[in-house]
C-alpha cells in the first residue's frame, strides 16, 4: 500500500530520537555511494550532523511516511558554512542575489534506502523544497555525475522555463592505468 508523504519544513530539530533516526538515514543513504564515485559523500561526523540539525541557518525539509521520518533535504543561504563551498566565488558571481539573501545552496537530499524510489518520496521532498524559495533566486547544488545527472532536468522541470543552469566548474577524476612490459633479457 502507497502511505502518504507529508514534508515539512523547519529551522531546528532537536527532539533526539529525530536527530538519531535521521543521522540513521544519513549513514545508511551514503553508505551504497562509496564504492559508486571517487568523491567521499557524506562527510559530517555525527555531532557536525547535529550541528547542523541544531542550527536554523540551514533549513530542514523532513518528509514522513505515516508520521516516520524517511528524507530529509537541507538548503541553506549561509554559503559559509558549508565545509567544501567557496561563500566568496558565489558572493562574487552574483552579488545582487548574495546581497539580497538570494543564494541557495542545497547541500543534501537523503531518503531511507528502504524508502527510496518505489514512493518517490526524494521527488516529492527536493519539489517541496524548491517550490518554497520564492519567485526569484539561485539555487546551487553539487552532484556526482556518475549518480546523479538527473537533477539537472528534475530541477529545471520544478522551477519551470524561467531557470538557467550553468555549469560553474568540473571537478574531474582521473585514473591512468598502466602495466609496464617486463623488462627484456
Ligand atoms: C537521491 C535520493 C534522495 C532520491 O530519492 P528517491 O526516493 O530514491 O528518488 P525518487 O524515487 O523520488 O526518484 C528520483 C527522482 O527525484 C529526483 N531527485 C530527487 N532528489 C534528487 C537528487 N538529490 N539528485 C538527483 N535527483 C533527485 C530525480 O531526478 C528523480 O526524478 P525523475 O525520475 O522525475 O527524473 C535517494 O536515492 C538517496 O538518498 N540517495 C543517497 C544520497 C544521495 O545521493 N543524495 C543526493 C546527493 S546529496
Amino acid at each position: 500500500m502507497t502511505r502518504r508523504i507529508k514534508v515539512c519544513e523547519t529551522g531546528r530539530i532537536e527532539d533526539a530520537a529525530e536527530q538519531h533516526r535521521l543521522w540513521s538515514i544519513y549513514e545508511a543513504a551514503f553508505a551504497p555511494l562509496q564504492v559508486a564515485t571517487p568523491m567521499r559523500h557524506g562527510s559530517y561526523t555525527r555531532p557536525e550532523f547535529e550541528a547542523l540539525l541544531n542550527d536554523p541557518d540551514f533549513r530542514k525539509y523532513v518528509a514522513r511516511v505515516g508520521g516516520i521520518p524517511v528524507g530529509l533535504c537541507v538548503i541553506t543561504t549561509r554559503l559559509d558554512k558549508i565545509p567544501w563551498v567557496s561563500s566568496s566565488y558565489y558572493a562574487h558571481r552574483f552579488p545582487d542575489l548574495t546581497a539580497r539573501g538570494k543564494v541557495f545552496f542545497l547541500t543534501g537530499v537523503i531518503v531511507d534506502p528502504a524508502y527510496q524510489t518505489a514512493q518517490r518520496v526524494g521527488a516529492v521532498l527536493l519539489a517541496k523544497a524548491i517550490r518554497s524559495l520564492g519567485n526569484e533566486g539561485v539555487l546551487c547544488a553539487d552532484y556526482s555525475e556518475n549518480l546523479r545527472s538527473g537533477l539537472r532536468p528534475f530541477v529545471e522541470r520544478t522551477l519551470g522555463q524561467g531557470a538557467v543552469e550553468e555549469v560553474l566548474d568540473r571537478q574531474v577524476f582521473v585514473a591512468y592505468s598502466y602495466r609496464k612490459k617486463d623488462p627484456s633479457p
